[in-house]
């Protein structure tokens, strides 16, 4: 559990008002960013997402850290009904403005606002990473899943062969800030994205964190070498 708080950079040290504060500058261009950094890999990061949560018409999955709502239209493709919960007001604004039919709420991962055993599913895309406190985030989860119910965590990991992850590594830390200086409407909330990747902890750190927060069956499958990676577990009965 000590990768948890591995994460010690003043940079990195933010409080949710400051990390709220932060989406709030990238709102505007948080989507078109996105598909550029990840040179349109995000599209493919969240039909993965979608696929291991294996919905149903009529499910009822709740997509934390939603944003602007990207992640959480991709999950109604399925027929679930798919409502997205975050913490910045400017991306659920932003969200609203570009994504009018999908519902996204107000609402902090550490104290979400619905009752227990509500969601048949749960999922986070490219957030946990940015709450101050991940370990309660995933007891939170699991106290809105039903029991035997499915969770899928998409996030920046750990690529795996070690030339890929030296050459990843570089893009992060000196393509990456370049590129968001041109595209980015806060170009310096990418610094703290590339650190934050960095100071993260790897496939198996994470897994035994999710299995500490009380989720069962906890897998992992790597997606683009492991720069992303899919956690799947199950809400204990
Ligand atoms: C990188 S964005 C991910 C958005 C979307 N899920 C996607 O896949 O593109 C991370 C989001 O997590 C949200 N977030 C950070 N801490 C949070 C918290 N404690 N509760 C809810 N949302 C939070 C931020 O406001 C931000 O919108």
């Amino acid at each position: 559990m000590a990768e948890w708080y591995a994460v010690t950079r003043a940079q990195l040290d933010k409080q949710p008002h400051e990390i709220a504060a932060m989406f709030d500058g990238v709102a505007r261009r948080y989507d078109l960013t996105n598909t550029v950094l990840s040179l349109g890999q995000d599209r493919s990061w969240r039909r993965a997402t979608r696929r291991a949560l294996r919905l149903e018409p009529g499910q009822r999955v709740l997509d934390l850290g939603a944003g602007t709502g990207v992640s959480t239209a991709e999950l109604a493709r399925s027929g679930a009904y798919a409502v997205g919960a975050d913490l910045s007001l400017g991306m659920l604004r932003e969200g609203r403005r570009v994504r009018p039919g999908t519902p996204l709420v107000a609402g902090d991962a550490l104290a979400l606002p619905f009752p227990d055993a509500t969601f048949d599913a749960v999922t986070i895309s490219f957030a946990l990473r940015n709450v101050v406190d991940p370990a309660a985030a995933l007891r939170e989860m699991a106290r809105v899943t039903k029991p035997g119910g499915r969770m899928v965590v998409c996030e920046f990991s750990h690529p795996t062969w070690a030339p890929f992850r030296a050459a990843y590594l570089s893009y992060l830390l000196r393509v990456l800030p370049a590129v968001a200086n041109r595209v980015a409407s806060n170009p310096e909330a990418y610094g703290y994205l590339a650190e934050s990747i960095r100071a993260w902890p790897d496939q198996a750190g994470l897994a035994a964190a999710i299995s500490a927060a009380g989720w069962r069956d906890v897998a992992w499958r790597n997606l683009t070498g492991g720069i992303v990676a899919l956690h799947r577990a199950t809400r204990a009965a």
